[in-house]
């Protein structure tokens, strides 16, 4: 008998027909997200799961799904899964790294373009007829050539962000919580600097550090107040990093330029204070969403699942085994 698996949410046939090669699939092809009692419902008799951020697996969950061996996570953050308690269940956790840094960086510098530039409200402008004509002062952006770039976390997706700040000849500074190699540092053009120097000197600053209990409200009120009142903050990592009752207020307020957000705190639900600015650029957590990169990442996260359940170490387990 094959072992038993769901995919949580919709997956692409091409991952539903390699799965079904070593297991009996289940997937929710009606992609209604599951809530957590329906989804120790459904994983009770199964032994793997393809997952993603909107599923918790924490130990209630674990302690009702006796034959589950692994959970492989469609994304590179996993601060969905409670890994202690899947090593304490003899559960394998996955994550998808690599894939998607091309495109979640391409994307999170079409927020710093449309965030410096104003495009959003420049379209809603032009959408709503409000444009009756060329005017000298109109919609004035923040340069994004020369600009100096502060992004947190010079990890994968940060080195891709600043590898291609080369072409828009900036002054790349970066903070995290240890130096990187000077490769690395030379490769991305980019200079280590306090948390402090980053918010001070930076015209545009980016986040890329995972959500843990360190880095939530990594960007508050006092971070967002050290900031200079021309600058920019994009966030495409995740939302609970930045606070965004204090990013509303300093935008309302107008101490910050303004913002580019991909995530959000309790998304998919969105503060109501975001809709009422102008100086904000929103996407719906879509970084990583190309065609190619998805269909990668859910791919890399089957062949997880796989090699879990077929007596190999997956390629991208997370906690030890
Ligand atoms: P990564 O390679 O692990 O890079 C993260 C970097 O942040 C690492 O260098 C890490 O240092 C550093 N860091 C951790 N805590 C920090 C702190 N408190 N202050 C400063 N730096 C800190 O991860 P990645 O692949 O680039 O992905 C980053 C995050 O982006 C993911 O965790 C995910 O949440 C998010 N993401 C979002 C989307 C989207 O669709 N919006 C898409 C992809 C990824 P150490 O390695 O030393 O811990
Ligand atoms: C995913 C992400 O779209 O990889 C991540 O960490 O945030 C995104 O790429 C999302 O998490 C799907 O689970």
């Amino acid at each position: 008998m094959k072992p038993k698996v769901l995919a949580t949410r919709e997956v692409f046939d091409e991952i539903l027909q390699y799965l079904s090669q070593h297991f009996d699939v289940t997937s929710n092809q009606s992609d209604v997200p599951l809530n957590p009692e329906t989804l120790a419902m459904r994983l009770s008799d199964k032994q793997g799961a393809l997952i993603t951020l909107s599923d918790r697996i924490d130990g209630a969950l674990l302690a009702r799904c006796p034959n589950l061996k692994a959970v492989c996570n469609i994304a590179v953050g996993y601060n969905n899964i409670d890994l202690q308690a899947c090593t304490k269940a003899r559960v394998m956790a996955t994550n998808t790294p690599g894939v998607l840094d091309d495109t979640t960086g391409d994307f999170t510098w079409a927020l710093i373009l449309a965030t410096a530039r104003r495009l959003t409200e420049a379209e809603s402008y032009l959408r709503n007829g409000e444009w009756d004509g060329w005017k000298l002062k109109q919609f004035l952006g923040l340069d994004v050539h020369h600009a100096t770039l502060g992004i947190f976390g010079l990890g994968r997706i940060g080195q891709v962000v600043a590898r291609r700040a080369i072409g828009f000849e900036m002054k790349v500074i970066y903070h995290d919580v240890r130096r990187t190699p000077s490769e690395i540092e030379k490769a991305c053009h980019a200079t280590f600097v306090t948390k402090e120097e980053l918010l001070g000197q930076a015209d545009i600053v980016t986040i890329h550090v995972p959500y843990s209990s360190a880095t939530h409200h990594l960007i508050g009120k006092q971070e967002l107040e050290r900031m200079k009142l021309t600058a920019i903050l994009i966030n495409a990592s995740r939302g609970g990093i930045v606070d965004d009752t204090a990013l509303i207020e300093a935008l309302r307020k107008g101490t910050l330029a303004g913002a580019g957000l991909d995530v959000f705190e309790n998304e998919p639900k969105l503060n109501p204070g975001f809709l009422e600015l102008k100086n904000v650029v929103l996407a719906p957590h879509i970084a990583s969403s190309s065609k190619a990169t998805r269909l990668k990442m859910a791919m890399l996260a089957a062949q997880n699942l796989v090699a879990a359940l077929t007596g190999k170490t997956p390629p991208n387990l997370l906690n030890p085994f």
